[in-house]
């Protein structure tokens, strides 16, 4: 039964059980409406308390359900039945009340929630709005202003904070033998929340959410619709906020932006070791060592220490130590002064943090990240410095984010422990890491890599050993793409402008100055010997850094930036590169923005599938996963492949194909992509997982 019924006292106890979260689904629905009928008829019960099993209260609706048509009963209808039914419910929140499951709990004449309980509409989160009374209950509860706040950002509040502002009417540790010894009187006296007097209207605070959302949830659909809901209740009857709401909720559910969050969100929860993998012990890190204590050396020791391994910062000299310690004292003190963390913690984390200039004085850690200069040969004097001053089952790391990660492997006479772990920067904030494995990596290896990732609480995705990687070899294209169009009659804002409509909060060019214009130069250098002589090469990057153009780091780049501030358009930028057209002999013209786009999105997708059929990802959606989650294409997009098995593959193939008449060498439409779009397939049936 998805619906447990017992006693307790007077009172009926009513559990939902869905594990591992309770998500309302079907069965629960049906089950709950039949305990109202049930319960109403039984004169042994009093009044009904509803909990959930083990210690969650509801994650909300079943999100696997959204993929399937609508089946009734519907949740709106339970909860009428709830709050309409003869003897009042009550409920006892025992762990988190998300979606669904929170407006359960406002359906109920009163709500006890334990300390730990979070409470909270995570809808637009997943595409969507509360669908059954959550915009139209809160505020009739909590006010305006608090509503919008939790409808439009979809956070959760604690039950400290729910208490505070009426969401719960107590907090008690244990919620359902609190409720067990209610009086019946008072609760037969309390009137239900949609008979509540509409809220005040608060206009200050819907603006303040819009404009929130305007900045924060940009092109997305949910949002703004969940803010006017709100906004709507201060004026409208409980009956006809519901009609409208649910009018919204179920023309959302069907849209693209739902359908690529709910993609997003599942892929995120499945991103995890391979079955045969996590069936390996990992090793137990609790000391490592970080080489480097740059910006993203001390960021990754940062975020080590932040899950409590004792991490030891190793540097080249004196100089180079006082900058890494420097480094790791603002990281620490950054979080105190935010309030992230009390002195003591900071004490504490500023003790298991070292840093030292010797390798004689490293202790005997399981882990090392290496997190040096893109250098190879660097890389390779490194690693072995580390394998002789560590244990010889340490694991040896690299971030790397394009060197050869076997080259490195083979400097060391065990290349099994040898793994890729790229971080992006900033380490201890940024939700990805690739995971890279070499031909020599072994499993022990890989499954402490997977270990140590969810230590870290991050989303791993597996790459195997190419220039790039995952990320930074469809981040390649995407910047070939983008320089081509500008030689070829656009220019950077323009190309910006097209990718920050497509959802990205940047485009390519901004991007590129905020790192810094001489990192992909060094790219370029390195694989000049390398390159194919016949391949189309744009030198106008190359010449803004032999201009001293570095982006954001010399105030001038594709953009100036006056004072260090703002963003403006250089008009030398746009002289240099219509010069490099005349000098390549190219006819200007205009790009659209949608053709930018296009370019721009097919390439990447072009790329995704040789990267797929090399086995360089395993799965589609890790290509996502890394796109969305370290390259800022839009996760309401779903991802390059959830976007193109949208679209349609043939599609694709048909803009690339007419690409490749201009330019036969770039846009080779790739072998797999060519396979799956002629036989009507999509990149996600394509995978090993
Ligand atoms: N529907 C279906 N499955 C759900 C779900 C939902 N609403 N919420 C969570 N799950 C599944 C996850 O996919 C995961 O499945 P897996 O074990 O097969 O990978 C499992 O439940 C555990 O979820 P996870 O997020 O890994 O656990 P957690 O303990 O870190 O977090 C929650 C628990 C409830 C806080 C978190 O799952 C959550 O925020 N869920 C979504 C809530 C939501 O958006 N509700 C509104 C729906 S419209």
């Amino acid at each position: 039964m998805a619906v447990k019924i017992t006693k307790i006292g007077s009172a009926a106890l009513v559990i939902m059980h869905n594990p591992p979260v309770n998500a309302i689904n079907k069965a629960i629905r049906l089950n709950l409406l039949e305990a109202v009928r049930e319960l109403d008829k039984d004169n042994s019960v009093s009044y009904v308390i509803i909990a959930g099993e083990g210690n969650i209260f509801a994650a909300g609706a079943d999100a696997r359900e959204f993929d399937l048509p609508l089946a009734e009963p519907h949740l709106p209808d339970v909860l009428f039945a709830i709050e309409n039914a003869q003897k009042p419910w009550v409920a006892a929140i025992n762990g988190a009340a998300l979606g669904g499951g929170l407006e359960i709990a406002m359906a109920c004449l009163y709500r006890i929630a334990c300390p730990k309980a979070t409470l909270g509409l995570p809808e637009v989160t997943l595409g969507l709005i509360p669908g059954a009374g959550g915009t139209q209950r809160l505020p009739r509860l909590i006010g305006i202003a608090d509503a919008v706040e939790m409808v439009s950002t979809g956070k959760p509040i604690s039950a400290e904070m729910a208490l505070k502002n009426g969401l719960i009417n107590v907090v008690n540790s244990d919620p359902i033998a609190f409720a067990s010894k209610l009086d019946i009187d008072e609760l037969l006296a309390i009137d239900t929340v949609s008979r509540n007097e509409n809220p005040t209207s608060d206009q200050a605070a819907i603006e303040a959410a819009k404009a929130s959302v305007a900045k924060r949830a940009r092109l997305q659909l949910a949002p703004p619709i969940a803010i006017s809901l709100v906004e709507k209740t201060s004026a409208l009857s409980f009956e006809e906020g519901m009609k409208e709401e649910r009018n919204a909720f179920l023309k959302l559910r069907e849209s693209s932006q739902a359908k690529a969050l709910r993609y997003a969100f599942f892929s995120e929860r499945g991103a995890k070791a391979p079955k045969e993998i996590s069936k390996i012990d990992p090793i137990q890190v609790d000391t490592a060592i970080v080489v480097g204590g740059g910006n993203m050396g001390a960021s990754i020791a940062y975020a080590m220490d932040g899950i409590g391994i004792e991490t030891t910062v190793i540097e080249t000299d004196q100089d180079a130590a006082e900058r890494a310690k420097s480094n790791l004292d603002r990281l620490v003190d950054g979080a105190l002064k935010r309030g992230k963390i009390i002195q003591e913690e900071a004490d504490a984390q500023k003790k298991r943090l070292s840093v030292v200039v010797d390798y004689s004085e490293l202790p005997k850690a399981q882990l090392a990240i290496e997190a040096a200069f893109e250098d190879i040969k660097v890389k390779k004097t490194i690693f072995r410095a580390l394998e002789k001053a560590l244990p010889e089952n340490a694991i040896l790391a690299s971030n790397t984010s394009y060197l050869d990660l076997n080259e490195i492997a083979q400097s060391v006479s065990n290349p099994e422990r040898v793994i890729g772990l790229h971080f992006f920067s900033p380490a201890h904030i940024m939700k990805l890491l690739e995971i890279v494995q070499a031909d020599a990596t072994s499993d022990l290896t890989l499954s402490t890599g997977y270990s140590l990732a969810k230590r870290l609480r991050k989303i791993p995705a597996l790459s195997g050993v190419c220039d790039g990687f995952i990320g930074n070899r469809l981040l390649s294209r995407y910047r070939e793409i983008a320089d081509i169009i500008m030689m070829d009659g656009s220019n950077p804002w323009e190309v910006d402008e097209a990718m920050v409509n497509f959802g990205y909060a940047m485009g390519p060019y901004e991007v590129q100055d905020l790192s810094g214009l001489d990192i992909a130069y060094a790219n370029r250098k390195r694989n000049e010997a390398t390159r194919d002589p016949k391949r189309r090469y744009i030198p106008i990057a190359d010449r803004m850094v032999n201009e001293g153009r570095l982006g954001r780091k010399t105030n001038v780049g594709w953009y100036r930036y006056p004072g260090g501030n703002g963003k403006v358009q250089d008009p030398l930028v746009e002289d240099l590169i219509i010069e490099e057209s005349y000098f390549a002999k190219v006819e200007r013209r205009e790009f659209s923005e949608q053709e930018i786009q296009i370019r721009l999105l097919s390439a990447m997708i072009n790329e995704a599938g040789a990267i797929l059929e090399e086995g360089i990802a395993q799965s589609a959606s890790d290509i996502d996963l890394v796109l969305v989650h370290g390259y800022g294409f839009p996760r309401w997009r779903g991802g390059p492949m959830f976007f193109a098995d949208e679209i349609g593959l043939g599609k694709i193939l048909d803009h690339i194909r007419e690409f490749e008449k201009e330019d036969p060498i770039i846009w080779k439409p790739n072998a797999l992509l060519v396979k799956l779009a002629e036989s009507g397939k999509t990149f996600a049936n394509f995978g090993k997982r």
